[in-house]
């Protein structure tokens, strides 16, 4: 059998149609997701391998999409570090006891992975659920954006803590390789539990300069992809990341991910069409008309021109006020506008 199209985008070979799926498909926006969330809340959710990988094969199989993530979420292999990690209804994530110094970071507790093991055992039920034309992606935060909500204790707008912290050259060294190591022991047993591919979050990394990233982030997300089984393929994900794309590249990454503010084509000859790249749709296109959305996703199919190693996606998550329709109608212009005669 031929390969499913998204893991020969994310190699580069020849594909039928132009694969698609979309950051945040299983969330508040679909309304059976709001029905799972109604009897189970949210760390209890995926907490339940049972449930994580139902939630997961419904929204890939109600959109009809190339792929389907895991359902968990980057921020649950702080907890076992024991900061306190919540997720309020409302407000976000919360840290209850961030991390401020050199002394902070020698009290994390180093993490055990059967902690994780809920994760590992979601990808095994969601794998063995899911048909076998759709690959299935596992995932991670970066280390860059974990440490962010680590120090920061939630969501900032500025990152004056996390930057702080990065002048301090030993803390941060710390910080970085300890969170290199939970991750890739977590995402390599996403791999050995039957993820066909990984991607990893560096979201909130658009807030650094080049020379912050190359100096403070580049290495380790380096180390980490370094660390991480071969042959499966990796997507390296941020957001804002117009003044970062040669240094992300040059971390690494099989497949590179591209935000709206950038022109997908400009952002790829920047990058080398050597390396796979996926996006990148504004989420807020979606809540427009369909002919709108459409007329947009043929402005970006035409940006990568049918060039092998392009995987249609938001540049960041679907917003939760988002039609379901739309995402469908989405999904189905892709695949018409894209199909190779
Ligand atoms: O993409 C998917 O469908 C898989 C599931 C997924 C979730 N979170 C579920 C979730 C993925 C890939 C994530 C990644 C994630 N989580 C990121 C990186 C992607 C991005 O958006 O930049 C980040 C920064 C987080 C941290 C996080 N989790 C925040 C800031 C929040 C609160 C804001 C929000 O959107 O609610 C969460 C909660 C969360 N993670 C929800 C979902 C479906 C909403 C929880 C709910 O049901 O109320």
């Amino acid at each position: 059998m031929e390969a499913p199209p998204f893991l020969a985008a994310c190699r580069r070979e020849p594909v039928p149609h132009t694969p698609v799926w979309l950051m945040r498909q299983a969330g508040r926006y679909m309304p059976e997701y709001r029905a799972v969330r109604e009897r189970l809340g949210f760390l209890a959710l995926c907490k339940s391998p049972d449930a994580a990988a139902e939630v997961t094969v419904t929204a890939a199989l109600r959109l009809g999409v190339d792929a389907a993530i895991v359902f968990a979420d980057i921020l649950l292999v702080l907890e076992p570090m024991g900061v306190g990690l919540e997720f309020t209804r409302g407000d976000g994530p919360v840290i209850r006891r961030p991390v401020r110094s050199g002394a902070d970071v020698d009290r994390l507790a180093e993490v055990d992975p059967a902690a994780l093991g809920y994760v590992a055992e979601a990808v095994r039920r969601a794998r063995a659920a899911l048909p076998a034309r759709v690959p299935l992606i596992g995932f991670a935060g970066a280390p860059f954006t974990l440490a962010s909500y680590l120090v920061e204790g939630g969501g900032s707008r500025t990152y004056a803590r996390t930057k702080a912290l990065m002048t301090d050259p030993g803390a941060w060294r710390a910080l970085m390789e300890r969170l290199v190591r939970v991750v890739a022991a977590y995402l390599n047993a996403q791999i050995a539990a039957g993820a066909d591919a990984v991607q990893l979050f560096d979201s909130w990394v658009g807030c650094l300069s080049p020379a912050d990233y190359r100096a403070h982030v580049l290495p380790h997300v380096r180390a980490l992809i370094a660390a991480l089984t071969p042959g499966t393929p990796v997507i390296h994900f941020g957001t804002g990341t117009a003044g970062l794309l040669e240094a992300m590249r040059a971390a690494g990454g099989d497949v590179i991910g591209l935000d709206w503010r950038v022109d997908l084509d400009a952002a790829w000859a920047r990058l080398g069409h050597d390396v796979a790249v996926q996006g990148n749709l504004d989420p807020v296109a979606l809540l427009a008309p369909i002919p709108e959305i459409r007329a947009r996703a043929a402005a970006i199919l035409d940006q990568a021109a049918n060039r092998p190693g392009h995987i249609f996606n938001l540049g960041h998550g679907i917003l939760p006020e988002t039609p379901v329709d739309h995402v469908r109608a989405l999904v189905d212009a892709v695949h018409e506008l894209s199909a190779r005669r």
